[in-house]
């Protein structure tokens, strides 16, 4: 640490000065927030069944990707007995673009236990959030916050870069990450807050090129006073996906969920599809989406799960 230096925490900084630093670390980001902080469509609206869908999709897609696909998908199951209650060859089917389409086989499952167990309404608390299939610890705090305004603090790739870099000065653990945002949300502006910290890893605190300069925290940020190695080089947190590697099994389940998002496929159409993997490794792949209950096996070929009705009756 250069001698310029202010640590963030330890001798010299007693209680009411860190207490005086974290409220002018929130009150500097959530006035940039105010002004450059992006429009996105899911920020516009408070159904929580919306942002529910939204946090799902985003857990691992793009967000442009996901303003795409999410207006779709909401016109497709507007509500959560409507999502409830579609077959699940439909709901993967509108999740076409987004990748990792064992989510769809969870959301839907998640609509079914909010309807059976909590009276159609998406729970408000984290503890019964995260009992829902497909929600984690991202995801229930995200929507107790951005749905309910609840004081909860969604740690992402974006957020744990920017307080490992500007508030701790020091790799994070994703367990001291998510302390560390426990600690900073300010209890009555706990959706703007993450919003904005999500914003400034994504539009200046990046991972690659971090724009000091033009950072609202860079007064206040430990990495940019100390210098030194990037504090979030190497951290714990997962990223969006970037897509799968040509090739691999991940690759081939995407293409063979494609396929069949188009209708049933009969074996020889299957293995063409596979063709590159030999037949341990074809198998691996319908058996893997079968487990995960995306793709009905039947004695002539693939069905999406759920489709099978709809297959055998389209025809007649
Ligand atoms: N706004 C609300 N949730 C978000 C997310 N997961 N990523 C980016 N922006 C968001």
């Amino acid at each position: 640490m250069s001698e310029c230096a202010t640590p963030a925490v330890g001798p010299g900084r007693d209680a009411s000065s860190e207490e005086a630093r974290t409220d002018a670390l929130r009150a500097d980001l959530l006035a940039w927030y105010g002004v450059s902080g992006r429009d996105l469509p899911w920020r516009r609206t408070g159904d929580p069944y919306a942002i529910l869908v939204s946090e799902v999709m985003l857990q691992q897609t793009q967000v442009d990707r996901v303003a795409r696909a999410w207006p779709a998908f909401l016109a497709a199951f507007p509500t959560v007995e409507a999502l409830a209650e579609a077959p699940l060859a439909a709901v993967v089917t509108a999740w076409q673009g987004l990748g990792y389409n064992r989510r769809a086989v969870r959301l839907s499952e998640a609509a079914r236990c909010i309807v059976a167990e909590h009276a159609g309404r998406v729970p408000d608390e984290v503890v019964a959030l995260e009992r829902l299939p497909g929600v984690g610890a991202y995801t229930a705090r995200a929507v107790a916050a951005f749905a309910f305004a609840r004081p909860a603090a969604p740690v992402d790739t974006n957020v744990a870069r920017v307080l490992a870099r500007a508030v701790a000065g020091a790799p994070l653990s994703a367990r001291s990450a998510q302390a560390l945002a426990d600690d900073l949300v300010p209890t009555a502006r706990a959706a703007a807050w993450s919003h904005a910290l999500m914003d400034l890893g994504s539009l200046r605190c990046t991972s690659r090129a971090p724009d000091c300069p033009a950072c609202p925290l860079a007064a206040r940020c430990v990495w940019y006073a100390t210098g030194g190695q990037d504090p979030a080089a190497g951290g714990a947190h997962r990223s969006r996906s970037q897509g799968p590697f040509e090739g691999s099994d991940r690759w081939y389940r995407g293409r063979l969920v494609d396929g069949l998002r188009q209708g049933a496929m009969a074996w020889a159409a299957v293995e063409e599809l596979l063709t590159g993997l030999d037949e341990a490794g074809r198998r691996r792949v319908v058996d893997g989406l079968a487990a995960d209950g995306l793709v009905a096996v039947g004695g002539e070929g693939l069905t999406l799960a759920g489709h099978e009705e709809t297959e055998a009756t389209r025809d007649g």
